[in-house]
């Protein structure tokens, strides 16, 4: 069901804009609290200044649209031999339906292409089973802590561009 409607709409994924940043907050802020944390805490959290455009132009975004309005956005950081997956979400409205296995696929396959070894992340706990069906796996505790508790960093291997078919 959820699949044939993404089919039925078309997703485009294309870097994003430096006027569309509030636009990516408020997508962030909906996919965070859609895994039921008090608003005022997620609120905090989406005003801390991740989401700053200053803070966004420092990482390579990238956008799911679907019908021109954005649903869903990544965005990737250099970090050494790993691309670091700064951010994955999805409008609460199209969770589910295959958006974020499409950004997660492009943004694997662009760091592949930007010659980066790994992709590696800090994975919210809920979103775990999502990224463990994409391939992804327990690397370490991260040193940082979200609300008292501590992440995972997980991660993968990438398909090296200059081997692939
Ligand atoms: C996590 C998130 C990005 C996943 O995106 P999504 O569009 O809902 O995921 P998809 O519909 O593309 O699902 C892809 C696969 O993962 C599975 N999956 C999705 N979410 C899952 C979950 N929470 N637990 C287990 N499996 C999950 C799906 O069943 C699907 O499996 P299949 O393709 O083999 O049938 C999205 O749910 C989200 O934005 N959540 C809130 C914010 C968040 O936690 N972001 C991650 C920050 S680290």
């Amino acid at each position: 069901m959820g699949r044939t409607e993404v089919a039925r709409h078309p997703i485009r994924i294309r870097e994003g804009r430096s006027d569309e940043f509030e636009r990516l907050r408020e997508i962030a802020f909906a996919a965070k609290a859609h895994w039921g944390y008090a608003l005022a805490r997620v609120q905090e959290w989406a005003e801390r200044g991740d989401f700053e455009p200053e803070s966004l132009s420092k990482r390579l975004v990238y956008v799911a649209e679907i019908e021109g309005e954005p649903v869903g956005w990544a965005s990737l950081i250099p970090r050494g031999m790993v691309g670091w997956l700064e951010d994955l979400w999805v409008d609460p409205q199209w969770i589910g339906r295959g958006v974020g296995r499409l950004l997660f696929e492009h943004v694997a396959k662009e760091a592949g292409q930007l010659g980066f070894r790994r992709l590696e992340w800090e994975a919210e706990p809920n979103a775990r089973g999502f990224y463990e069906r994409m391939g992804g796996v327990y690397v370490r505790d991260s040193q940082v802590t979200e609300w008292g508790r501590v992440l995972e960093v997980l991660g993968l291997t990438l398909a090296r561009s200059d081997t692939e078919a």
